[in-house]
């Protein structure tokens, strides 16, 4: 049984290593990581505030995750994000788990020290920074999608306040895991969950569409109808795609914003899991703006 307890965010980065010779590894395991912009974004937060660290993404296939932390480890690393598709897999290799990832079940953020990796989810911190230039009214939300995602969300929507979450997805097996996991924990608080189909209409009108299915991205197309019905059931409120676009907008945010509807996309909540996750490596308050910056322009 893992250690749940609240952990101290203490800094990964003691006093008297910044700014020595030997330059301190951070991680970025994934596969696929060839596209990814948190090397830019981090390293350029890690030499603004000469913390004297080197973030590097490495190409980590399924049955080499294990020895690929270990070796992190061996080297000395401060810690690692973890990407698709291993989040699930670094959840179980942790010794020691973050409320933030323990009710998630997902690892994003992983931190070495003698005792071995304590895993954490900046995910669900991103979500919230995230929609907050949004304010859409704490009530409804439709969130898309049942994976790794939608797991973040439907926590940071609860965290939120909203009173009603409303879960579409195509294959409703796991919708209803989903909402098994995270709606069943004994508390009064809990928001209201229903599950539809894409075919299915909501109960209520969404006052924020959270889309975290992989539809947007360059090899998934969203079928023409259903972008139709989603503008449509978003039309009372506002749009948070986590899908993000190189150099445009994704095809969810273009559509909503040419319809009237406040939209934005997954570059805000990368960069603001970026910036808990900079705060878990180095102690320190992250640069947001440099970390901005540094997307946009490996974006454009
Ligand atoms: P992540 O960790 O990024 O959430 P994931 O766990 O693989 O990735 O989840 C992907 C989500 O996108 C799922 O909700 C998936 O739907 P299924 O549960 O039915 O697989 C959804 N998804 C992926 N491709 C899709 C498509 N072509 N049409 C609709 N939904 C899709």
């Amino acid at each position: 049984m893992k250690n749940e307890t609240a952990l101290n965010q203490s800094p990964a980065l003691k006093t008297g290593e910044k700014g020595r010779n030997i330059e301190r590894l951070v991680g970025l395991l994934g596969d696929p990581v060839s596209h990814t912009l948190s090397p830019a974004m981090q390293n350029a937060a890690f030499q603004a505030l000469d913390t004297g660290c080197r973030y590097l993404a490495f190409p980590v296939r399924a049955e080499d995750f294990e020895r690929a932390m270990e070796g992190l480890a061996a080297l000395g690393a401060v810690g690692t994000n973890i990407t698709v598709p291993h989040k699930e897999r670094a959840f179980r290799w942790v010794r020691r788990l973050d409320p933030s990832a323990a009710r998630t079940g997902a690892v994003n953020t992983v931190l070495f020290s003698e005792e071995g990796g304590t895993g954490y989810n900046t995910d669900v911190a991103g979500i919230r920074t995230a929609l907050a230039p949004l304010s859409p009214r704490r009530n409804n939300a439709l969130v898309l999608g049942a994976g790794g995602a939608a797991r973040a969300a439907v926590c940071a929507l609860q965290d939120e306040g909203f009173a009603h979450i409303g879960i579409m997805n195509r294959t409703r097996e796991r919708a209803e895991t989903l909402r098994t996991q995270l709606f069943t924990v004994n508390s009064s608080k809990l928001p209201k969950c229903e599950i539809l189909s894409f075919e299915g209409t909501p109960s209520f009108i969404p006052d924020l569409l959270v889309n975290t299915t992989s539809l947007g991205m360059h090899d998934t197309p969203w079928p023409k109808d259903l972008l139709d019905t989603v503008i449509s059931l978003a039309k009372g409120g506002a749009v948070l795609d986590l899908v993000y676009a190189h150099g445009r907008e994704t095809p969810l945010c273009d559509r909503a914003h040419r319809s009237g509807i406040k939209a934005v996309s997954g570059q805000e909540v990368l960069l603001h899991q970026g910036t808990a996750a900079f705060k878990l490596f180095t102690g320190m308050a992250a640069p947001v703006e440099i970390m901005r910056a540094a997307l946009q322009k490996g974006n454009s």
